[in-house]
């Protein structure tokens, strides 16, 4: 079957451009990967939206990666992990690869009091998927989370050491500072870009796990065990397809991906799904 080839690409998507900064954590750990991006940018965002909505656009997305023939789809938005990774498992024969199990396993090795805070979106908060997993894995940790919307908005328009972005960090953390959780975990993927804000407020003693960093090596991992890492020498290259391009595309991208997009296009779902 073509997704079984280790040449193909590995597919990522995400609700918009956030899911760019699991793509440089992809790079980082399997440089010479091709990988096709599908980013949803005309309905962007997810995470205030029904998880009906929700898993409806995202089997879209991955229908359209696998018309690019993936070997496997990463799904790279906390809020479409949460709310549609079990339905697009059951539906499509291709792995598929979400951030919420990554993200969970990562937290319980790093946690050694056992109190573990998880910041997100409003779905992926309210639909508790971090604390379930965690729980689910250990029984013995006590999970805090708090979804915090207003982080989206300040990493899309670049304001990481603003002193707004400073402000608006103590208010949604200081609840997990007083609970004294010792690892947080960042369950969205814009909010690695304001990690270093975070981190000044919640000190020194809490580690901040990357959900997309743990899922690049489980997809790894997941490539090596059954023959399907790209063995090429060369450096792999990216694609970047997007429902829309929008105001500061370019820029608010390369900010994501800590380099150029060396291409990108914009495709039309409706087209390809709604005639
Ligand atoms: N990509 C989303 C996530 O990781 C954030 C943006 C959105 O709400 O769609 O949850």
């Amino acid at each position: 079957m073509q997704f079984f080839d280790k040449e193909n690409p590995i597919g990522v998507f995400d609700s918009g451009i956030g899911g760019l900064t699991v793509v440089k954590r992809l790079n980082q750990c399997m440089p010479n990967e091709n990988i096709v991006y599908f980013g949803d940018t005309a309905r962007v965002p997810y995470g205030n939206k029904s998880n009906t909505t929700v898993i409806e656009y995202a089997t879209e997305d991955a229908q359209f990666l696998l018309q690019k023939n993936v070997k496997i789809i990463v799904v790279a938005c906390n809020t479409a992990s949460s709310v549609a990774l079990n339905h697009l498992q059951e539906k499509f024969e291709i792995p598929i690869i979400g951030m919420i199990e990554p993200g969970a396993r990562r937290a319980l090795e790093v946690s050694k009091s056992g109190k573990i805070g998880v910041i997100g979106t409003y779905a992926t908060i309210n639909n508790k998927a971090y604390s379930k997993k965690i729980k689910e894995l250990d029984s013995n940790v006590q999970v805090f989370e708090k979804a915090c919307p207003l982080f989206v908005p300040l990493a899309e328009e670049g304001l990481i050491k603003h002193p707004a972005t400073k402000l608006i960090a103590e208010e949604y953390l200081s609840g997990l500072k007083e609970a004294g959780i010792d690892t947080l975990i960042l369950g969205c993927t814009h909010y690695p870009i304001l990690a270093e804000t975070i981190s000044e407020i919640m000190g020194e003693g809490v580690t901040l796990v990357d959900s997309g960093e743990a899922a690049s090596r489980e997809v790894r991992k997941y490539l090596e065990g059954r023959g399907l890492k790209n063995d090429s020498n060369s450096i792999g290259g990216n694609k970047f397809y997007v429902s829309d391009i929008q105001t500061k595309f370019e820029e608010i991208a390369e900010l994501f991906l800590g380099k150029k997009l060396d291409f990108f296009d914009k495709v039309d779902l409706e087209e390809l799904f709604r005639k």
